[in-house]
């Protein structure tokens, strides 16, 4: 009888969809271009569009959240009937969930996390992304794990690993809490820490190997250890360091990142970078088509890769978000 049931409910999940026709038209809005790892999530949206034949269109955001509104007042007036916004400034979360709600557009937010709203109060509004808390967490790991192995890395020996933090855009959730459980994770492994200085970089290269570059000149070896917010800032520090003769002739500093961006994974080859979290960009990326093209098409069941949950992450069939997993990488 159970048995029966169950089969009973499947054909008509099934059933339902197949009556549920509209077609997705979705669109996209990515906070910025320019970002290296969101140039990763932007590239497995499209292919899954493509591959499904699916209608999209993926504007830039250029780090403009009035450009983004405008963006997004044009797709519904264009008649898009799903959005997918990795938004500028995550604070404005309700102007664009406003927007949505008055064209009865389902609105998918995805890699940046709406602060403090729990969207499970909105109707058809979902985030697809990572626990930030989690990354930083892995990434003080892979700091603490070499620190205990390492005797040498004490270079002054004075017990205390002094270092460095490389901050995303502060006003982001996964520079904040990356910063933040980075050194949680190291104090729990019953490290005592000292920081010599913290600055943002904006997630950028460029900015970061000019931070390091002032920080070497000013504290040299008195740093111990590195950390960045995300592998462009991480590898932006090593060319500082290369520039300044680290990794020639047994002169080592250890870096660690988050993302695992190709490029990072050849750093990590080379041994310049210590390690890294991966961020799954083709996951966020699979998850935000999946819930925009499902809700777009009116379907009232989703199904991506990994279970809908609720905000603090525990599957809930009735959640609004996505989580995908985190993973530690190191050589
Ligand atoms: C993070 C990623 C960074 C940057 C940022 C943009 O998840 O690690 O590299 O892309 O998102 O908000
Ligand atoms: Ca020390």
């Amino acid at each position: 009888m159970k048995k029966f049931a169950i089969l009973f409910i499947a054909l008509a999940v099934v059933g339902t969809g197949a009556f549920a026709q509209a077609k997705a038209k979705i669109g996209v809005s990515i906070y910025k271009f320019d970002d290296t790892f969101m140039s990763y999530v932007r590239g497995k949206i499209e292919s899954e569009a493509k591959a499904a034949s699916t209608t999209i269109s993926v504007q830039d955001g250029q780090g403009d959240q009035s450009k983004q509104n405008d963006i997004t007042d044009l797709f519904l007036t264009q008649g898009y009937n799903s959005l997918a916004i990795n938004m500028v400034e995550p604070a404005s979360a309700n102007v664009l969930i406003q927007k949505a709600a008055a064209k009865k557009v389902p609105l998918v937010l995805f890699n940046r996390e709406p602060g403090d709203l729990d969207l499970a109060k909105f109707p058809n509004v979902y985030y697809v992304g990572a626990k930030a808390q989690e990354s930083g967490t892995m990434e003080g790991t892979i700091a603490a794990n070499y620190w205990k192995k390492t005797p040498a890395a004490d270079k002054n020996k004075d017990g205390t690993m002094q270092y460095v933090m490389l901050i995303g855009d502060p006003a982001n959730t996964d520079a904040k809490y990356r910063t933040e459980f980075s050194i949680k994770a190291v104090k729990a492994a019953g490290i005592k820490v000292e920081e010599l200085a913290a600055d943002t970089a904006m997630w950028q290269r460029g900015d970061a190997q000019n931070k390091m570059q002032a920080w070497l000149a000013k504290f040299g070896d008195k740093i111990e250890m590195v950390f960045a917010n995300n592998d462009d800032m991480a590898l932006g520090a090593i060319e500082a360091l290369k520039a300044a003769g680290y990794f020639t002739a047994g002169k080592y500093m250890p870096v660690v990142g988050v993302d695992a961006t190709p490029p990072a994974l050849d750093a990590l080859k080379q041994g310049t970078l210590l390690g890294t979290v991966l961020n799954d960009a083709v996951n966020q990326g699979k998850a935000t088509y999946d819930l925009a093209a499902q809700l777009g098409a009116g379907s009232k069941t989703i199904k991506t890769v990994a279970p809908l949950a609720n905000k603090d992450g525990q599957p809930d069939a009735n959640g609004h978000y996505v989580w995908v997993p985190y993973q530690m990488v190191t050589k």
